[in-house]
């Protein structure tokens, strides 16, 4: 039995009031025995969460933040709580980026405190992890995958509450994607660490592909063990190259 799929969009800095159009697009073009069958998720900037969840209130598309605050309120200035968020209707959130751990220096120890206040906010923690090329090209791949799983996912993570995304920084926002049994590889090795940690809870909790997914890759990808769907940047900007992802489920 494998995980049910979820197919995530992170839009980035990206979007204003006037992009309310594209997850509208999305939410009305989303065959419903597709959505029967999988989970799909917008996640726009903080400042679009609110719209977004009352646009797509009811419909089977979720809406998440990109980030949270790991304290749930404060003098933080300029940051989001996880506690906002699902005040806003959020019901995920992604943490752990590699564009928030490169451009912020979060570490492994933020991204689990993050991942927690997710959880303590009720929301789904979609927590990412990947290597840099230098990390690829020194053969590195594994342990630095094995490291930030260890260092960033909860004890007593759980299935329902847990998601983990795989996206080498060297795949995203380039075009370029590792091959089907590179990521084979890489989802394996993720899921015996989880299994190894949490039991058969590791063994059902989601492992996404994310870096330069397209309409065109997506089934390729998809199609490979333990990937139980995507984190899309780029392509999920449009409605039609989104919904052209979720639909490698078909
Ligand atoms: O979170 C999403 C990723 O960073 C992937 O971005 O699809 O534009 O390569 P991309």
């Amino acid at each position: 039995d494998r995980p049910r799929p979820l197919v995530a969009g992170n839009w980035k800095m990206n979007g204003t009031r006037a992009s309310q159009a594209v997850v509208e697009a999305v939410r009305d073009g989303l065959d419903p025995a597709l959505a029967g069958r999988i989970d799909v998720l917008v996640c726009p900037p903080a400042t679009l969460v609110g719209a977004f969840a009352q646009a797509l209130a009811g419909s089977a598309v979720r809406v998440g933040g990109q980030d949270v605050h790991a304290a749930a309120s404060g003098a933080h200035t300029g940051c989001v709580s996880a506690e906002m968020l699902a005040d806003l209707g959020a019901t995920h959130t992604i943490v752990g980026h590699s564009e928030r751990r490169a451009d912020h220096h979060e570490t492994d120890a933020d991204v689990r405190a993050k991942a927690l206040a997710a959880h303590r906010a009720g929301l789904i923690a979609i927590l990412c992890v990947g290597e840099t090329r230098a990390e690829r090209e020194a053969g590195r791949t594994l342990d630095v995958v094995r490291g930030q799983l260890a260092g960033s996912l909860p004890d007593g993570a759980t299935a329902a509450a847990t998601v983990i995304a795989y996206e080498p920084v060297w795949a995203i926002g380039t075009g370029l994607t590792p091959t089907a049994a590179d990521v084979a590889e890489v989802h394996g090795l993720i899921r015996r660490e989880l299994a190894a940690r949490l039991g058969e809870e590791g063994a059902r909790i989601r492992i996404l592909y994310g870096g330069s997914v397209k309409p065109q890759n997506a089934a390729e990808l998809m199609a490979v063990p333990n990937v139980d769907g995507a984190l899309v940047g780029g392509a999920s900007l449009k409605a039609e190259d989104f919904l052209g992802i979720a639909a490698a489920y078909c």
